[in-house]
């Protein structure tokens, strides 16, 4: 296997941690690279069922080494929670999994400013992780990242430093009790006695890994549509989703990347604030809401659900360099008398057949579609492509049309084995 990016090519949630699991043990190293604990990949093991939020997916094949890279914000508490959940089912972590020593902590103040932020009228929806206060405090050179979490001179005066500003924001702007820089200094300072085993420079250990000839497979999180230079600004995380993510959130040189995947849902989905052209009305919603299970694998926040959306995907198609799409979750859409897929947008007498970055006319846009007849056959259990019904064929070989790019893979339900080729 070729050094792979696998991205959300919409607003995340297409299903990436399963087709993580599928492509890893082509693998030898997988690495996250953007976003944080905001992020839930399921995957599906037989009757277990597995959610990670920050240790990349590839962990749970055995002898892979798994790395989060310098682009990504760790919570350690929510690591550690998440190591002790995998040693609990018998998944050792020890001595294969890495943490880039530049990637920056998330503290509580970060998600207590998250909650602030998000309780006044303009909200974007987040997680509350503190995804985007971390960042914006990587951004300010102001964060705390692993390196200085383990020097406890450093992250003592870092903490200190922070704390003044937090705490003065805390309760001059938000009116919000601050927090003690003692009981933070203690409680971070367990953590990095609990995490510096784990800790590295793993710029170097992926680019000598590369050097020996090591496959990587690069676990994109959230969606193109969710990152904060290609998406739907100001309605995203604060991270560079988008397969170019891949390259600055590691220290891999993009001339090391070989290919990118993108993962594209059968229709789609949203969760948070922010414009969702093809959005359907309730009916429609509950039932592709139901079927899909579309609820957030981090929040448990009900999914906004749509029609597919060949604009957007063009879009990531373009951002990413998607050279071949996995489509998951096509037996959602089965017993559907019609299908629509979006061509174009209208505002104001204009047509727009390209991704508008005007968030005016992302919200008030006509979406214009073109239709497709439904099937009424149960594709769940269809194991070749040549099984499918006719009309999902259609619909298929519609949008691969519309986005110039080639399915490979199609996913038919959240197990391992609901999964076959396009030949
Ligand atoms: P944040 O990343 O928590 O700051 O949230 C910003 C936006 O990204 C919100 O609309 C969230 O719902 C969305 N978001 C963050 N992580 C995910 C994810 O893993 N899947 C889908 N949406 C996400």
């Amino acid at each position: 296997m070729p050094n792979t990016v696998i991205i959300g090519a919409q607003w995340g949630d297409e299903g990436k941690g399963k087709v993580i699991d599928i492509f890893a043990p082509k693998a030898d190293y997988i690495v996250r690279y953007q976003g944080g604990n905001n992020a839930g990949h399921t995957v599906v093991i037989g009757k277990d069922k597995f959610v990670l939020h920050l240790i990349p997916s590839g962990i749970l094949h055995k002898g892979k080494i798994c790395v989060i890279g310098n682009g990504v914000v760790v919570d350690p508490k929510a690591l550690l929670e998440e190591i002790g959940m995998l040693e609990a089912k018998g998944i050792k972590v020890d001595g294969r999994f890495f943490i880039s020593h530049q990637a920056h902590i998330i503290f509580p103040y970060h998600r207590r400013l998250d909650e602030l932020k998000e309780g006044m009228k303009k909200k974007i929806g987040t997680t509350k992780k503190g995804i985007g206060p971390c960042y914006s405090d990587k951004v300010a050179r102001a964060g705390i990242r692993v390196i200085d979490l383990l020097n406890s001179v450093v992250f003592k005066e870092k903490l200190k430093n922070n704390l003044k500003e937090k705490n003065a924001i805390l309760a001059k702007i938000y009116n919000a009790e601050g927090y003690s820089f003692e009981a933070l200094y203690r409680e971070y300072s367990d953590y990095a006695g609990k995490i510096k085993k784990y800790a590295c420079d793993t710029t170097l250990l992926l680019n000598d890994a590369i050097k020996k000839s090591k496959r990587i497979l690069f676990e994109g999180a959230q969606g193109t549509l969710l990152d904060v230079d290609h998406g739907t600004y100001p309605f995203v995380t604060s991270s560079n989703a988008t397969a170019g993510g891949a390259s600055t959130g590691t220290g891999v040189g993009p001339t090391k990347i070989d290919k990118v995947i993108g993962i594209v849902k059968a229709y789609t989905t949203r969760v948070g604030e922010g414009p969702f052209p093809t959005e359907f009305e309730q009916d429609l919603l509950d039932r592709i809401r139901e079927k899909g299970g579309e609820f957030g694998a981090t929040t448990g926040r009900p999914r906004r659900c749509g029609w597919f959306d060949s604009v957007i995907v063009k879009h990531s198609v373009m951002v990413n360099g998607i050279d071949e799409i996995v489509l998951t979750k096509l037996d959602v859409l089965d017993g559907l008398e019609v299908l629509k897929i979006c061509t174009a947008y209208k505002y104001e007498g204009r047509i727009y057949k390209n991704f508008p970055s005007d968030i005016k006319v992302l919200s008030g846009l006509e979406p214009i579609y073109e239709e497709t007849p439904g099937w009424k056959t149960d594709t769940a259990n269809i194991t070749s492509y040549s099984k499918l019904p006719r009309n999902a064929k259609l619909y298929l070989k519609k949008i691969q049309k519309l986005l110039e790019t080639r399915i490979v893979l199609i996913s038919v339900g959240s197990e391992r084995r609901q999964t076959f080729s396009s030949e």
